[in-house]
């Protein structure tokens, strides 16, 4: 942030002008940040995250995995094809999702049929890319997403370019701005959602604050994904707090080798919300 400061002070006025407050808590969400320990988490990962999941809800199997191959590879060559940058660190300092956690939201949308997605962090707009084509595929549903934009503009330009087509635009809402502010704010206009993700600042803080605001709104049968888990142990104490509800901590999926993450860190986490199967 303090770089971005230095290497654009005009961007920055701009931006501080057209949103004061939510410029102030960006910099503090940074400023206190620092203060966090920045040793990773070592959680035991589960290597049978996906069985544990599918089980848990009474997925098939297979579900959806055959789908989201070639969809996968379908949107990583369209990507290249364009010119993009895409995995670890292509995007600033920030990592396009991955497939394995994309993958875990898309048997997710595909098996829950959503109606009300929320997600924080955009980016390039990978996971968002995939939750809208796979709303679009179940004809139903719409993502809402915070994301606080990058100032350097030319990485700013790029937020969001995985969604190309209008008709996968149609179902998306964009919200420019923090997600201490704006998530709220959002939550309380939409009362209940089916699926929450977390994908932006990786902060225990944030992550914390993400997780206790969407949990309350989130529909029982609903689930949380929150990716990055082991930088921080917000996910953990989450879990140890809701011991009731079924949680996973899931290791990153090398579905195209180069993009594989971290080599074997990188964690993301599950929580489903009981009662998965509601009694009719
Ligand atoms: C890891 S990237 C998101 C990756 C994306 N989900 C994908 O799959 O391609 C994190 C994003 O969160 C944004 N961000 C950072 N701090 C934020 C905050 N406090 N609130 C909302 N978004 C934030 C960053 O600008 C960046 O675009």
């Amino acid at each position: 942030m303090f770089e971005t400061v230095r290497r654009h002070p005009l961007k920055v006025l701009t931006h501080v002008a057209q949103d004061p407050f939510d410029a102030f808590t960006a910099f503090q969400e940074e400023f206190l940040s620092r203060f966090e320990s920045k040793d990773p988490v070592r959680y035991p990962a589960d290597p049978n995250w996906d069985a544990g999941m599918r089980e848990a809800m009474g997925i098939a199997p297979d579900f959806a995995r055959a789908e989201f191959a070639t969809l996968w590879d379908e949107v990583i060559g369209e990507l290249r094809e364009r010119g993009m940058k895409v995995g670890p660190g292509s995007f600033h300092a920030w990592n396009d999702g991955d497939a394995g956690f994309v993958r875990a939201i898309w048997t997710l949308i595909r098996f829950m049929r959503p109606t009300t997605v929320v997600e924080t962090g955009v980016a390039h707009g990978m996971t968002s890319r995939f939750i809208l084509e796979g709303l679009e595929r179940n004809g139903e549903g719409r993502l809402w997403s915070i994301d606080l934009p990058p100032i350097n503009p030319v990485t700013r330009q790029e937020v969001g370019v995985a969604v190309a087509t209008e008709t996968l635009r149609r179902r998306w809402t964009y919200i420019a701005g923090t997600s201490r502010r704006r998530l709220p704010v959002l939550l309380d206009r939409l009362g209940q959602v089916d699926l929450f993700i977390h994908d932006s600042m990786h902060s225990g803080r944030n992550v914390a604050f993400e997780m206790e605001t969407a949990w309350p709104r989130l529909r029982a049968g609903g689930a949380m994904v929150v990716d990055d888990i082991d930088l921080n142990p917000s996910f953990g104490r989450f879990v140890e707090r809701h011991p009731e509800h079924p949680s996973f901590v899931c290791t990153a999926e090398p579905v195209t080798p180069d993009l594989r993450r971290f080599n074997q860190k990188g964690l993301f986490g599950i929580v489903l919300k009981a009662p998965l199967r509601l009694e009719h």
